[in-house]
């Protein structure tokens, strides 16, 4: 079946987080904002996925529902399929949503004023969670050469030896920058980890949208001493466009390091599950292989639109290449480097919704990111409005 991304679909009136007017408002100061922000696509999520929601619905009875030996395989199999990574049904621990797993793993591995490391400009509710958890937050700064973000590892390495420092949250492959990281950087950073009794928490929710010739390496796929030392955040809600269901699945292969997040998960009664979700999982993982492949297609197609549209209309404007996700890092600093003037042109002047740089670090001040999971139109119409705002 041939998929049509170029499809305008109206979100309004759904509840829809990243369209709805007054969180646009609270946002972005404006209601009318073309929105390419939060992270979930503007396309339909696969058809077999959506038949599965709709005959599970004309059921009419939508009671507590179990996880059988169906719903793991599906889980086992694609992971397998996807990642030559073999995991075991015991492994994996179902949780609704990555953001709540990690709150539940600081919760379970650090105590008060004990420190979690991360790698800004990253996705920002990391931050939160380890605030929110009374712990404190230590940064390992990317190194950027205005081509390409890299790890500091000596930094990383001198902040490692902190016995303060419970957990690092890597985020693989990398949010907002794009990154794909190699065997090679994997080793370097998983070994400091080991060596000073850092646990790697690696959030692997993008490790499916993985651009060109890239190649995604699960962090617990390095080695068994890896394995052992880390706790793998997957889900289909970013590769499918199912995040409102709230489907993650956290594989834990050490026993020990499992039964102490399990036993968080029990303090807070977390383990049931929607009956929808079950049905959308089984159909995404068994049967929407082909829609992704089309998918992936069209995203490396919006990322060649965005290079090209910003060389010729735009030339100041600079896109860090993503190697995988559906966001791009776009370097605005030879425009504006204050974050609050470059919010104003883009939020005020272009009436375009982008995350702003910020948002990640104060390193991302000068940068925004922009969602390109959406119809070619509409990523037009975008970048339209910012290049008319910035050109005036
Ligand atoms: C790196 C990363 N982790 C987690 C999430 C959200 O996960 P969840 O919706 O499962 O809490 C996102 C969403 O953008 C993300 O980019």
């Amino acid at each position: 079946m041939k998929y049509n991304f170029d499809d305008i679909i109206d979100r309004k009136n759904t509840n829809a987080l990243k369209w709805e007017p007054a969180i646009l408002k609270e946002r972005f100061g404006e209601e009318d904002v073309l929105p390419l922000w939060v992270a979930d696509m503007d396309f339909n999520t696969p058809k077999p996925v959506v038949d599965a929601i709709i005959n599970r619905a004309k059921h009419g009875i939508y009671g507590y529902s179990v996880r059988l030996d169906n719903y793991y395989q599906a889980v086992i199999n694609w992971q397998k399929r996807r990642h030559n990574w073999t995991i075991s049904k015991d492994s994996i621990v179902y949780t609704p949503g990555i953001v709540p797993a990690i709150n539940y793993m600081i919760q379970a591995f650090c105590e008060t004023d004990d420190k979690v490391i991360i790698q800004t400009p990253v996705y920002y509710p990391f931050k939160e969670s380890i605030k929110n958890n009374g712990c404190k937050v230590v940064n390992n700064p990317l190194l950027y050469d205005g081509e390409k973000y890299t790890i500091d590892f000596d930094d990383f390495e001198k902040k490692a030896k902190d016995k303060r420092l419970k957990l690092f949250i890597l985020c693989s492959p990398h949010n907002p920058v794009g990154r794909v990281w190699t065997k090679e950087e994997l080793l370097k950073i998983g070994k400091i980890c080991i060596e000073n009794d850092v646990i790697v928490i690696s959030d692997e929710i993008h490790n499916d949208l993985i651009l060109g010739n890239n190649q995604h390496i699960v962090f617990a796929n390095v080695s068994e001493e890896f394995s052992n030392n880390s706790i793998i955040c997957t889900a289909p809600s970013k590769t499918f466009n199912v995040p409102g269901l709230e489907t993650s699945h956290i594989i834990i292969g050490n026993k020990k390091l499992r039964n102490s997040y399990k036993r968080i998960l029990t303090k807070n009664a977390i383990g049931g599950q929607n009956p929808m979700s079950i049905a959308a999982l089984k159909a995404a993982y068994n049967e929407s292989e082909e829609w992704l492949e089309q998918l992936l297609t069209y995203l490396e197609d919006n990322v060649e639109f965005i290079d090209d549209y910003l060389k010729n209309n735009m030339p100041r404007v600079k896109l860090v290449r993503p190697q995988a996700t559906y966001l791009a890092w776009l370097d605005f600093r030879s425009i504006e480097k204050d974050y609050k003037k470059l919010d104003h042109i883009i939020s005020k002047e272009a009436k375009v919704a982008l995350d702003s740089g910020h948002w990640f670090g104060t390193n991302g001040s000068g940068f925004m990111r922009i969602n390109f999971a959406c119809p070619r139109g509409i990523l037009k119409e975008a970048l339209d409005r910012i290049s008319k705002a910035i050109n005036k």
